[in-house]
């Protein structure tokens, strides 16, 4: 193999960049050119292609968002437009394929796979809500950034005794409002994968409150409702509170990415290459534990459920059940 693709597809996350720098150090150190798609899927049909070099990716590594761009493209799924794809790799040489993104990515990589195209997957979306791996690049800095805002919003809370409900992103997952209901001691954390009760929320809040605490914090995953709909109906249930509802929105997608994601992002994307190059095809570079784990992407994709930290889940709910 002399030439590689890498794309990033779907929502950007923090630490793609530093994949995609690993990619591109780790085929120079093979001797491979490795070729930038910008604008995923969509750049691919459209030959949308540029080099990448140590100078195009050297800084790229503490940087946010992503450097080839980004772009939903359902079109995709259309079994001509991958022949497209297929043929405008073959004539600029590329022989294989780095797809960095989230599980609409792998789709893609996986029908490229069965055209006889090599394609492999690295795992990048701020949700971690890819069946198989325990760790998606972008999460860790995402609820990082939902933890730091949501202590400012803590400040300015406890000094009007309110309650803020503040809404993070996970699309259908959980992960980034339980991390960071932990990370912030939230009395609640909602998230789509638990049932929840009114009532049972508004009393540990005010159970909290009556053990002194200044001010209340509910974390609401978006896979539940959204944070307007939430304080309105939490407002009937605590009409004694003051409540407010904050919406954090793409805040918590931008930004320089964690030392965490950078790190696990560079192990990725070095591992993808050497597995492109030992003829590897159709799988994905994941983390389980702090270790690199290789998952098939049929299996991934077509199993049902990423779980979330129970676990952890259930330590808050225990923590905030006061008397
Ligand atoms: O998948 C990442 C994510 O940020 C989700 O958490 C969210 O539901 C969605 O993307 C938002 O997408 P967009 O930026 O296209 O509105």
């Amino acid at each position: 193999m002399r030439r590689l693709a890498v794309l990033t597809s779907g929502g950007d996350a923090p630490g793609m960049n530093a994949a995609i720098r690993a990619v591109v150090e780790e085929g120079l150190h093979h001797n491979i050119e490795v070729i930038g798609v910008q604008q995923g899927y969509k750049g691919l049909v459209e030959g949308n292609f540029r080099p990448l070099g140590i100078n195009s990716v050297s800084q790229a590594i503490r940087r946010g968002g992503t450097i080839l761009y980004s772009a939903r493209f359902p079109e995709f799924s259309q079994l001509s437009v991958q022949e497209k794809a297929v043929q405008v790799m073959e004539e600029n040489g590329i022989e294989g394929l780095i797809a960095i993104g989230g599980d609409g990515t792998f789709r893609g990589a996986l029908a490229l796979t069965k055209l006889g195209f090599p394609a492999v997957g690295i795992p990048a979306t701020i949700d971690n809500d890819i069946p198989g791996t325990e760790y998606t690049i972008g999460f860790d800095s995402a609820f990082s950034a939902a933890t730091t805002a949501i202590d400012m919003i803590s400040d300015t809370a406890a000094s009007h005794n309110r309650t803020f409900v503040v809404e993070v992103m996970g699309h259908n997952a959980g992960d980034i409002a339980i991390w960071a209901g932990v990370a912030v001691g939230a009395d609640a954390i909602i998230i789509p994968e638990e049932e929840y009760f009114m009532g049972d929320i508004a009393r540990r809040v005010r159970t909290s409150r009556k053990h002194g605490k200044d001010h209340g914090l509910i974390i609401l995953a978006e896979g539940v409702m959204g944070v307007e709909d939430f304080v309105a109906a939490y407002s009937e249930e605590a009409p004694e509170q003051d409540v407010r509802g904050v919406n954090l929105s793409h805040i918590q997608r931008g930004g320089s990415p964690t030392g965490r994601d950078r790190v696990f992002a560079t192990l990725m994307g070095a591992k993808s290459v050497d597995l492109i190059l030992h003829g590897q095809s159709g799988i994905y570079v994941g983390i389980i534990g702090e270790e690199l784990a290789v998952f098939d992407m049929i299996d991934t994709l077509a199993s049902s459920k990423h779980k979330v930290r129970d676990d952890l889940f259930e330590l808050n709910q225990a923590l905030t059940d006061r008397y």
